[in-house]
């Protein structure tokens, strides 16, 4: 009997350690996609956006495009076997992933090819390179991360 109490109170304690966990995480960036602008009508002022198109031409046009639309061919291996760098307009998966792991592959980068910019770009800096980003997708694919996320 006390010991199946012992192990319910453990039980209980993971998950409210769990619960907790995925509290704090899903509030560690600081920002609720949910927010609607009054300009935007999305999570970011048009002063971020304008900021990250101005970053985003400085560092990532040359293999993301001007507009962030890449190459339509982003799913063909390269000669080298590496692949190009994907659309980060909407036509890709980039709606796909959250914000904070967007933010953290703009951090640290991939092994496939995405440099990490931590050393370059502060925390605000990133979130207005993605308001940017995120400014270039359709209503549509916007609303469908918005409520995935
Ligand atoms: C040297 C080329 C290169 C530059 C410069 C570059 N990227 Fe990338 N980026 C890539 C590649 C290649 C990938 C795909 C990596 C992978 O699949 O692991 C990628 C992936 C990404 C992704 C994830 C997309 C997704 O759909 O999962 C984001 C977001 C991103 N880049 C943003 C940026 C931003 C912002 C900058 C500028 C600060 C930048 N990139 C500069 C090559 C680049």
């Amino acid at each position: 009997m006390l010991r199946k109490n012992t192990l319910f109170i453990s039980l209980t304690k993971v998950s409210l350690l769990v619960a907790s966990m995925l509290i704090l995480q899903a509030c560690s960036n600081g920002i609720d996609v949910k927010h609607r602008d009054p300009d935007t009508n999305r999570w970011y002022t048009l002063a971020q956006v304008e900021q990250g198109g101005k970053i985003f031409l400085e560092n990532c046009t040359s293999c993301h495009g001007v507009k962030a639309q890449a190459t339509k061919k982003w799913r063909v291996a390269k000669e080298d076997g590496s692949y190009p760098a994907p659309p980060l307009n909407g036509t890709a998966h980039t709606w796909h992933h959250p914000l904070n792991m967007l933010k953290d592959t703009i951090k640290n980068g991939t092994k496939r090819g995405m440099p990490a910019w931590k050393n370059k770009l502060n925390e605000q800096q990133i979130e207005a390179t993605i308001a940017w980003i995120e400014s270039h997708w359709p209503e549509k694919v916007y609303q469908a991360w918005r409520k995935r996320h």
